[in-house]
């Protein structure tokens, strides 16, 4: 018993926050988009990325969900390496097998919705969980039926992406990335594709998510999304985080000449 509990590691006794990322930088070519990015995002919290256009949000967001590799600094989902394992202090980069593991824990969602056109809002759901989870196909529909519930949507199983508007799209694809039990969901700019009679029932299916528990990263400009249901609100430019804080805090009071110029065109 106790030679047991010596040998686990410290961390194993408390959870580990979601995601830490630690001077993360991120390169193309010469342009460094990523520049020294360091943050934290705490089980159950929901973090709002906002800032200009071109200032790195999706980026960050590919990094998390191994969509691109960093070229410096240390970033962990759940207390793991994203696409490296360490060894004896040092860092190898991890299998393909390893990194597809990882990432399907990790649920995205996109401004453009990308469901499969020529299947159904229950055949987009299922896909994956029978392809890649080998769930049993009658497991699968039982709980994609339950998740379009949850997405309002019930009555639209055997709808096609083409039938149903934008926000119903979306919403099958929040549902869609629900279905591989994520640990973790990355929102990228998930309204902004839709007109604007449509924005709030979609996000009214992120604030139920967010209230369920789950922890998520919104890279939105949804000021009274981020106001309502964030735990914190993240402004970046230039590849650097500028401020960060209380979303009612940042929103009511910004620090920065920076903030305060970007929040007065979206606000
Ligand atoms: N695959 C890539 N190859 C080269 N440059 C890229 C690539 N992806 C992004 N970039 C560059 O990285 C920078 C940041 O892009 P990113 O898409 O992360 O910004 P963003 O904050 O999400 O912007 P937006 O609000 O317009 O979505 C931009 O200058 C972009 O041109
Ligand atoms: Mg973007």
């Amino acid at each position: 018993m106790t030679q047991f509990t010596e040998q686990l590691p410290v961390q194993s006794e408390v959870a580990p926050d979601m995601v830490v990322a630690e001077r993360v930088m991120k390169q193309f070519g010469s342009n460094t988009v990523l520049k020294n990015i360091s943050l934290t995002v705490k089980r159950g919290e929901v973090m709002c990325l906002v800032g200009p256009s071109g200032s790195g949000k999706s980026t960050f967001l590919r990094l998390i969900n191994h969509l691109e590799k960093l070229n410096a600094g240390r970033l962990l989902v759940d207390g793991e390496f994203v696409g490296y394992r360490e060894r004896d202090g040092k860092l190898y980069e991890q299998k393909p097998r390893d990194a597809a593991v990882q990432r399907r824990e990790i649920g995205m969602v996109f401004q453009r919705f990308n469901l499969f056109p020529h299947m159904t809002a229950l055949e987009n759901i299922i896909e994956a969980p029978i392809r890649v989870k080998n769930q049993p196909r009658k497991e699968a529909i039982a709980r994609a039926k339950v998740l379009l519930e949850r997405v309002g949507l019930a009555e639209k199983a055997k709808a096609y992406p083409g039938h149903l508007s934008g926000g119903q799209q979306q919403r099958v694809a929040i549902a869609r990335a629900l279905a591989m039990d994520p640990k973790l969901m990355l929102f990228d700019e998930p309204t902004s594709a839709l007109d604007p009679e449509l924005v709030g029932e979609v996000l009214d299916v992120m604030k139920a998510l967010a209230k369920s528990g789950m922890t998520m990263i919104v890279v939105t400009h949804e000021m009274g999304f981020a106001r309502e249901v964030a735990d914190s609100l993240v402004f970046m430019d230039g590849g650097v985080v500028v401020e960060t804080g209380d979303p009612r805090e940042v929103l009511a009071n910004p620090q920065h000449e920076r903030t305060q110029a970007f929040l007065s065109k979206v606000l």
